[in-house]
């Protein structure tokens, strides 16, 4: 696909949904008893692989996709039936790590698959803690990547101390604790997403938080009730908006109702740290769960240095945030991010590659890279990898950049972001 210039983005916009709240709506949805109806439901294909994979065994659910309002009738914790079919979970890691925290514990066996970049994913970081759950993987690849079958068996809690600040992870475990005997403790070595507690919270199941935030327990629950679930915007998706917004010229961008949970706005931090005019109103707290508006004028950025413990809370806008980065004046350094390598494609290698091609300069690093910016960026054809957000990082520094830039894949937004190119297109002028 051949990329737009980009000039004077003016006006408002909604963003889709969250996709980890999304799926995570579909999953807590599928095993409370009742329905729950979710609005604001994310209609990207990663959310519509844990639909599918839910209605495979046995929960009706009605997707009106003209309202994104999801109604999942709910038949209980012990209420799924064996698929009949091989789950596929498309590209999805939450899907597929979430999902198999629940099926360690079912009375049936599944098999799990998903296309080529889920098969090259690392699975051994849920294999491992749920298998000391007693959970019964079998590795039908090498490497413990899918596609993998899982036995159901009986599992007991356990205290584990995650190697990684993965939420995928984390999440895996505390639904194996769902069913599980006894209490299970997930610490990890810093706060990654906590959409899953607070879930967790509203449906009522009993969790306990310490360790400021880095530790969670669930106790076995009995049974969830069902709720209604308003997902906020993504800010991950918000975030190409505010960075399209602050290094387009003669632009002013307001981004509603976007999802500002502490545990995933590291971006706005980071706009901080590099000079942004950037400003929230209207901050509300939904269940936990608190939205602002924000607001984005162009700024001249400049460089900084994103390293520790809020990594996890931006690990998804690093790619964006490189194209910021190339457009600051000044070095920034990227560190503590070799979770990039393990994405829906080596975000290091493949962000490296294209902003060389557009002639940045631009330095892979072991855990992260180092960008010095502030020159101007030429066109080139760039390969997403069917990475999606890759695709829209690079329709922000193609539509910024002299020449024409042309994405190979490009129609992969719709994994996050099916209308990503139109709403881009509606703020241009
Ligand atoms: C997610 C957690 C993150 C993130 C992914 C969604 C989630 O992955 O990158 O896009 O919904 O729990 P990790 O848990 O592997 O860091």
């Amino acid at each position: 696909m051949n990329i737009s210039h980009l000039s004077n983005l003016k006006g408002e916009l909604t963003v889709p949904g969250d996709k980890s709240i999304s799926h995570r709506s579909v999953m807590l949805g599928s095993l409370a008893e009742g329905t729950t109806e979710v609005t604001g439901f994310l209609q990207g294909a990663d959310c519509l692989s844990s639909i599918a994979c839910f209605e495979k065994m046995g929960i009706e659910i009605e997707n009106n996709t003209a309202t994104n309002t999801v109604k999942i009738h709910g038949r209980g914790l012990h209420g799924l039936t064996a698929p009949t079919d091989i789950l596929d979970v498309g590209n999805s890691g939450t899907t597929t790590r979430l999902m198999s925290g629940i099926l360690a514990a079912q009375p049936f066996s599944s098999k799990v698959d998903g296309d080529a970049s889920i098969r090259k994913r690392p699975m051994g970081r849920i294999m491992t803690p749920l298998s000391q759950m007693g959970a019964n993987f079998e590795s039908l690849a090498t490497d413990k990547c899918a596609p993998f079958i899982i036995h159901g068996q009986k599992l007991h809690g356990i205290e584990y101390m995650s190697p990684v600040a993965s939420a995928q992870v984390k999440s895996a475990i505390l639904l194996a604790g769902l069913y599980a005997e006894g209490p299970t403790t997930v610490t990890e070595p810093a706060l990654s997403r906590n959409h899953t507690e607070l879930m967790f919270e509203q449906f009522g199941v009993d969790i306990k938080i310490s360790n400021i935030g880095k530790t969670t327990t669930v106790t076995p629950a009995s049974n969830l009730r069902a709720q209604h679930i308003h997902v906020p915007g993504d800010i991950s998706s918000a975030a190409y908006f505010i960075a399209a917004g602050l290094i387009t010229p003669n632009s002013e961008i307001t981004i509603k109702n976007v999802g500002i949970n502490p545990t995933r706005d590291g971006i706005l931090t980071v706009c901080k740290m590099m000079g942004a005019d950037i400003a929230l109103s209207n901050v509300k707290d939904d269940i936990g769960e608190p939205v602002a508006d924000i607001t984005v004028k162009t700024t001249a950025l400049h460089g900084c240095l994103i390293e520790g413990d809020i990594i996890p809370k931006l690990i998804d806008e690093i790619p964006i945030i490189a194209v910021m980065a190339a457009f600051a004046e000044g070095t920034t350094t990227i560190k503590d991010a070799q979770e990039l390598k393990v994405k829906e494609s080596n975000r290091i290698d493949v962000m490296s590659t294209n902003l060389s091609a557009m002639g940045v300069d631009v330095e892979p690093t072991d855990d992260g890279m180092i960008i010095k910016g502030g020159k101007p960026l030429h066109g080139a054809t760039v390969d997403s990898k069917l990475d999606h957000r890759i695709a829209m990082s690079f329709a922000i520094a193609g539509g910024l950049a002299d020449g024409e830039t042309n994405i190979l894949g490009a129609e992969c937004v719709n994994i996050s972001y099916p209308s990503f190119y139109e709403d881009l297109a509606n703020l241009n002028s």
